[in-house]
């Protein structure tokens, strides 16, 4: 096995050469944006927050705008077919394609960033309304996908200049969902290693955990995965490749149906995870089924948990232990018709880690979802 854990942080914020207070917001190219946010909003308790389009001088597009907590969604359309938004989803289907991440210094990030050999998306560019100043600057990383860099320390608007309020009598209840925990990327055969290098040597980011196909691989298929955090840990990003198994890898069938490399799944952070899970599937989200077998022996291997075990149970919530503590998590099934897409919904208790140990029930799951759809 190959697992190495590290939890040394930069010693430093002088050696941090690219700062980051976190995710800023995640932006969904999606074929339907005005029915995307209602789906969000009902079946994730979002809160309508700002709005985008013609009405504001957006000509081309339209971007609505939810929050719940410091979770904050962009979910835009083109309106036209000449549009490279529409050629995103043609190829794609609906998908990531900004992971925009919270700066005290656009240009600074884009200028250290492209320095370092980051390919420009968007030179610094300073929108500007009468609540203040918005300056945005971007680099390509995996596939089609991009990430900004949002400094919006001078701009006390509702989002940013161009948007306007979204007031709407429709307001869901939270599900208690607060911030994005990571975000993982799938990439091509022997593609994570450049991947890698790209996050430490253009963004400054750690390796800070490795699995090996020993590590992720069922009897059918496997896969490589290597988390890449910045300095201050509030940005975590594991990049997985597909690994030669009997059958084909689930990441595979990924890279198939999004046509090439993207956001594989988002993981939200909750405070209540059975509270939760309990809402959503109340709400319809449907998450991958776990055997009762795998309820007969969990508490073996993680030992004293504060939760009971039976709602953990019927609802299918995972459980790992490392060094510092435990977690809870639970995946959904794709949100889109296409397998790519989808969430994990994570309560930390104490432990930084991504579930090492329920990797085989996991993918087990997730298998018996592609045999049934014909792609194993
Ligand atoms: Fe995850």
């Amino acid at each position: 096995m190959n697992t190495v854990t590290s939890t040394n942080n930069l010693q430093s914020t002088q050696t941090d050469f690219l700062p980051l207070q976190g995710t800023d917001y995640v932006e969904f190219y999606v074929g339907n944006a005005k029915q995307a946010a209602h789906f969000y909003k009902t079946a994730f308790g979002f809160q309508s927050l700002a709005y985008a389009g013609p009405e504001t001088g957006m000509k081309d597009k339209v971007s609505y705008v939810i929050r719940q907590n410091k979770l904050t969604f962009v979910l835009t359309t083109p309106l036209r077919t000449d549009n490279p938004i529409a050629d995103h989803i043609y190829k794609h289907g609906d998908g990531v394609k900004v992971i925009a991440l919270k700066v005290e210094d656009a240009t600074s990030a884009f200028e250290e960033t492209t320095n370092r050999g980051g390919k420009s998306y968007m030179e610094p560019t300073s929108l500007k309304d009468d609540t203040g100043e918005v300056v945005i600057s971007g680099i390509h990383t995996y596939g089609d996908t991009v990430h900004l860099f949002i400094e919006r320390k001078n701009y006390n608007g509702i989002f940013m200049p161009g948007f306007r309020e979204w007031k709407t009598n429709y307001n869901p209840t939270s599900t208690g969902l607060l911030y994005v925990d990571h975000c993982v990327g799938n990439v091509g055969w022997n593609q994570m290693n450049p991947w890698v290098k790209f996050y430490e040597d253009v963004m400054g980011f750690r390796n800070i955990l490795s699995f090996d196909d020993k590590d992720i691989s069922t009897e059918y298929s496997a896969l490589m995965s290597k988390v890449m955090s910045n300095g201050n840990g509030y940005v975590k990003f594991p990049i997985n490749e597909p690994a030669e198994g009997k059958k084909k890898s689930q990441v595979e069938e990924y890279l198939d149906f999004y046509n090439g490399e993207g956001v594989q799944h988002v993981a939200i952070a909750t405070a209540d995870i059975v509270a939760t899970v309990t809402e959503l599937q109340k709400r319809g989200i449907e998450f991958l089924n776990i055997p009762p077998s795998y309820y007969e022996t969990v508490l073996d291997r993680v030992g004293k948990i504060d939760e009971d075990l039976q709602p953990l149970q019927e609802l299918g919530i995972l459980i790992d232990r490392d060094d510092e503590g435990y977690l809870l998590q639970i995946f959904s099934k794709p949100l889109e018709d296409r397998p790519t897409l989808f969430f994990e919904i994570i309560q930390r208790k104490g432990a930084k880690s991504f579930g090492k140990g329920n990797f085989k029930a996991l993918f087990e799951a997730l298998e018996r979802e592609q045999d049934a759809r014909g792609n194993l």
